[in-house]
Parts: structure tokens; C-alpha cells; sequence
């Protein structure tokens, strides 16, 4: 992990006075939770909660590419939340198109490179083109990747993968004893993002504590860092916290240091 010194520019003072060196995660992912908490909380209805959510997802991914974050993937729709009342889901289906219609100026003039990664078949029409437009406007940035999971669920995601090894050992392109970590590595979505498939650091907002779903084979060796803030009260200075956090873990990956 490279070492580097960070210049945390909006408050005018640097991380690396505060506290010696920081390293800065290459690929951070968040679990955005808490939204219909916070919207309660104001006796609003869940879904402007997902709107403010929403907003957030811009300014952390503005935050995190000016702290050198290579990789921000985002938990924005998983396998599961279709289960949640149709009103709700029909609104998270939109945010997409709102999310790219409002921010695509903002991202483009970032350098960010858009990616949704998820089981985009299965969502309604419009969903779906947006998201695939935002990926084809944004595929010649070099800056940050804002990696959305979007019908993302990692069980089903593993088992599409054993499909497509098992497929290829069928069909006599693969032999059993060929397969390997990184065969399995592969066939996940997260095999474009290269060298940076697996997240350094995992956040969680709203307090929860668990997976959820979530990247349950890259995680394997990730950092986690819980707050209790909910998702649309996340800000840069949380980030900047997280990452801090992180700067101070020793990570061993299952040796000795
Ligand atoms: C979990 O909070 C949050 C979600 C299921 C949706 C997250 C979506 C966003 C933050 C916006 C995504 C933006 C784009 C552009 C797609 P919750 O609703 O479960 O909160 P609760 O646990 O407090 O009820």
C-alpha cells in the first residue's frame, strides 16, 4: 500500500499533521444505509430520505476523488430490496435517472468514470438505458470510478460465476483442476475494476452491523468501519475519518507483520 501525505484542502489544515502519514484506500465501499431513519426522524416519507441519499452519493464521490480514492463502489439496490413495497422500489428505480440528469455535468467535469454493476436485465427499461449511458459518457475519464452495485446481490453473483466455470468445463474450454482463486475472481462483476476488484476499506452507516449481501468474496481481507451517522448526514469529514481509521490498521492478511 503506498504511503502518502494527504492535504485535507477545504478545512486548510493537513491529515498528515494530525497524525503522521495516511494511506489512502484505493477502493472504498459503502453500505449506504439509514435513509428511511433519517426521514423519520423529520417525519418525511422514506423516500425523501433516498433523494437526500441520493444527493449524498455526489458529494462523497466529489469528497472521496479529491482525497485519491481510485475506486468508490456504492450499495444503491440490492437483490433483496425488491421486496420492499412497490412505491418505494419505483422510486429507487428512478434515482438513476435523476442521479445522471442532475450530476453527469459535476461528474464529467471530476474526471469520474461511471460504473453500475448488478443484474441491469432485470430493470425497467428507462433504468436501465440511463445507467448504460452514464457508463458509455463517462468511459473515457481517468479519474475516480463511482462504482454503483445496482440489483446487486453477491450470492447470486457467485453463483453465476460457478455457472460460467462450470459451463466452460462442460463445453471443454476449462479443466477442473485450472480453477483457481482468480478463475472465481473473473467472474464477478468486479473483474473490470482490475487491480482494485477488492475494497480496502468497508463503511457502513445507520449503525447495522452486518454484510448484507454485500461483496461477500472481495471483502475477504477488507477493513470495516461502522458510524452511526445516518447515510444523508455522511460527510466528508466522515469520510476523511474513515479513512483515518483505516490509515491506522495494521492489515496482515493472514501473515505475520
Ligand atoms: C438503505 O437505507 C438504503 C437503500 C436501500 C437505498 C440507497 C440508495 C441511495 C442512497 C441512493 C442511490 C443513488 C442512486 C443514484 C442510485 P434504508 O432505506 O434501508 O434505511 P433504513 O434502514 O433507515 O430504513
Amino acid at each position: 500500500m503506498q504511503r502518502v501525505f494527504f492535504i485535507a484542502k477545504k478545512r486548510g489544515e493537513t491529515m498528515a499533521a494530525q497524525s503522521d502519514e495516511i494511506t489512502i484506500p484505493k477502493h472504498v465501499a459503502i453500505i449506504m444505509d439509514g435513509n428511511g431513519r433519517w426521514a423519520k426522524a423529520r417525519h418525511l416519507p422514506r423516500v425523501a430520505g433516498h433523494k437526500e441519499g441520493m444527493d449524498n452519493v455526489k458529494r462523497i464521490a466529489i469528497a472521496a476523488s479529491h482525497l485519491g480514492i481510485k475506486v468508490l463502489t456504492v450499495y444503491a439496490f440490492s437483490t433483496e430490496n425488491w421486496r420492499r413495497p412497490t412505491d418505494e422500489v419505483n422510486y429507487l428505480m428512478g434515482l438513476p435517472v435523476r442521479f445522471f440528469n442532475h450530476y453527469m455535468p459535476d461528474l464529467m467535469a471530476e474526471n469520474v468514470r461511471v460504473n453500475v454493476m448488478g443484474y441491469l436485465d432485470e430493470l425497467p427499461a428507462q433504468t436501465r438505458q440511463v445507467t448504460l449511458d452514464a457508463m458509455d459518457q463517462t468511459k473515457n475519464n481517468t479519474g475516480m470510478v463511482l462504482n454503483f452495485a445496482f440489483n446487486y446481490g453477491a450470492r447470486k453473483e457467485i453463483t453465476t460465476a460457478v455457472q460460467q466455470i462450470a459451463s466452460a468445463v462442460a463445453e471443454g474450454q476449462l479443466a477442473v483442476d485450472e480453477i483457481n482463486e482468480k478463475t472465481v475472481a473473473d467472474h464477478l462483476f468486479t473483474a473490470s475494476l482490475g487491480k482494485w476488484q477488492d475494497p480496502d476499506l468497508l463503511i457502513r452507516t445507520s449503525g447495522e452491523e452486518r454484510l448484507s449481501n454485500f461483496l461477500l468474496w472481495q471483502l475477504a481481507y477488507s477493513e470495516f468501519v461502522f458510524t452511526d451517522v445516518h447515510w444523508p448526514d455522511f460527510t466528508s469529514q466522515d469520510l476523511e475519518k474513515a479513512v483515518q481509521t483505516f490509515s491506522h490498521r495494521q492489515r496482515r492478511y493472514g501473515g505475520l507483520k
